[in-house]
């Protein structure tokens, strides 16, 4: 369901930004392909455009097995992240981006290799319905933090004490949500938002047993929103 309004807006938001994320592509790039419905869109665009013949020697690592099924599936050449490669461009979607693009990632469940994958790229470039334009981090999306299944339960008073009120991410059956690392997930909700994202980053990144946190700080270089009109273009503060 959409944040911003009707779901078929919302539906019709991300398709404008995962395809106009295709005309960032050139022949010849590696690219980090990033997981979720806005991606989707980008995957179904770029496997037009390999098809038609107007991308060609493109190879993409797949943040999610998600994404790695999506891609066998519309025969998108894959590799995996290997030592010292460098992606040219890294396209993913995201829960929250706030005024300096800093962002919220993770609803997905593909945090940890979303951002391994991002901090090997170049250039993160992150599209989004514009629902997902916030003033504050957190203020509508939880901050994610993907953790070990060992002792999961002792890091609770520590997101209490950090102003969070922590979920566990449970399937609809009810059972925890299990990562494509072996990990889980938790959901950490802050009332009024995040007041210093960085801060909170590294308080939680501090405790051993916290794997990675879905927020992205100083990493998206771009934003394209789909909006009612067409897209939107962000760029980082001095990039532009
Ligand atoms: C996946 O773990 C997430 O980080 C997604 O990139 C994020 O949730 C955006 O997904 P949607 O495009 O489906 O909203």
């Amino acid at each position: 369901m959409s944040r911003s309004g009707a779901p078929a807006q919302t539906e019709a938001e991300k398709r404008a930004a995962g395809y106009a994320a295709v005309s960032e592509v050139r022949s010849g790039m590696l690219l980090g392909l990033g997981t979720g419905s806005t991606v989707r869109y980008f995957l179904d665009g770029l496997a037009e455009a390999i098809g038609s013949g107007r991308l060609r020697d493109i190879r993409g690592v797949p943040t999610s097995s998600w994404t790695e099924t999506r891609c066998r599936e519309l025969r998108i050449p894959m590799v995996s992240l290997t030592e010292g490669a460098v992606l040219d461009l890294v396209v993913d979607g995201a829960d929250e981006v706030d005024p300096v693009l800093d962002l919220v990632k993770g609803l997905g469940g593909a945090l940890l290799r979303e951002k391994m994958v991002a901090q090997a790229g170049e250039r993160l470039l992150i599209i989004v319905d514009s629902g997902k334009e916030v003033r504050v981090l957190g203020e509508r999306a939880p901050v994610p933090v993907e953790v070990t299944r060992f002792g999961w339960r002792s890091h609770l008073p520590l997101f209490r004490s950090l102003g969070a009120e922590p979920h566990v991410r449970r399937s609809s059956g009810g059972e925890m949500t299990v990562t494509d690392n072996g990990n889980y997930l938790i959901d950490l909700d802050f009332k009024a938002g995040v007041d210093v994202p960085g801060v909170l980053h590294e308080a939680l990144a501090r405790q051993a047993g916290i794997v990675e946190t879905g927020l992205f700080l100083g990493m998206a270089d771009r934003v394209i929103v789909g909006t009612e009109e067409g897209v939107r273009i962000r760029e980082r503060e001095g990039d532009a």
